[in-house]
């Protein structure tokens, strides 16, 4: 059993030297995009787009077509970046590669783990894609960034610490504000024409949840299972943030790289 002290340790180690990144400022976008999705998700509305999008069958495509969709998306709720959010997939995988050149299947999570965000080309707002997840149905921490604009929310203090709850019932009984992460691990889930593994799923779909995997939050929710995935999602945080950094060239010869491994990783196309 992980214990909190050893959890805090492992947070404090995950976000050392993140002080340039993550500066969440008043009016900015980020703001105003925190602030609407504060005031609209509530514990109904999680559960009606996890309904509308379960079965997969808006439509169809393969996982090549989705990525390049993310060529027309740059992330509102990220202050730092400005760039397509391609260019983050391919910073991301890049940013593993070099450290782990013979793992394709973790140099795959990193490309396409924002592929979700093609929810925007369904029409969705940006505050049902995007931005840092927190639990629907249970008092919100005052860790979520932008807290105050929670007090919006139609759910503010309606709910005790465990809510709808039980104690260690699993991060996967939990009603978490809906985006791409739930989105892409729904699909994920549901396609069975490829070869990626459960644990990088939950990685996934646990990805944005910073008031857990880096403010601590929502301990008493965790299983066996969820410590696992905690190291996993710290482990991959490290590449999805830093890699921001990173002045990467994204020429042919390192697309063509990547579209082959997709191509041994997936077969076909997807329903989406
Ligand atoms: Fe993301
Ligand atoms: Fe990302």
């Amino acid at each position: 059993m992980l214990h909190l002290k050893n959890i805090k340790k492992m947070l404090n180690n995950s976000m050392e030297g993140t002080n340039k990144l993550r500066m969440y400022e008043e009016d900015t976008p980020q703001y105003h995009l925190y602030k609407e999705m504060h005031e609209n998700q509530t514990y109904d509305f999680v559960v009606s787009k996890r309904k509308e999008y379960g079965p997969c069958w808006k439509t169809k495509m393969t996982i090549n077509k989705a990525l390049s969709l993310l060529d027309d998306y740059i992330d509102p709720s990220d202050p730092d970046l400005d760039v397509p959010n391609s260019i983050h997939a391919y910073q991301t995988a890049e940013r593993i590669r070099r450290k782990f050149p013979e793992d394709k299947e973790f140099q795959i999570i990193g490309l396409i783990h924002d592929v979700g965000k093609v929810l925007f080309s369904f029409g969705e707002p940006s505050w049902a894609v995007v931005g840092d997840t927190y639990v629907l149905g249970c008092e919100f921490p005052k860790t979520i960034v932008y807290y105050d604009t929670l007090k919006g929310s139609p759910e503010y203090e309606k709910y005790d610490k465990l809510g709808l709850y039980k104690p260690r019932c699993g991060l996967d009984n939990l009603m978490i504000s809906y985006g791409h992460d739930e989105y892409l691990y729904n699909v994920l889930k549901k396609n069975r024409n490829h070869f990626l593994s459960d644990k990088y799923l939950d990685v996934i779909r646990y990805h944005s949840f910073y008031p857990w995997h880096t403010e601590g939050e929502y301990s008493h929710f965790m299983n066996k299972k969820d410590e696992d995935t905690l190291k996993n999602v710290l482990e991959f945080n490290k590449f999805d943030l830093y890699s921001k950094e990173d002045d990467i060239l994204i020429d042919k010869h390192v697309k063509s790289y990547y579209e082959d491994i997709l191509n041994e990783y997936f077969f076909g196309e997807l329903s989406w």
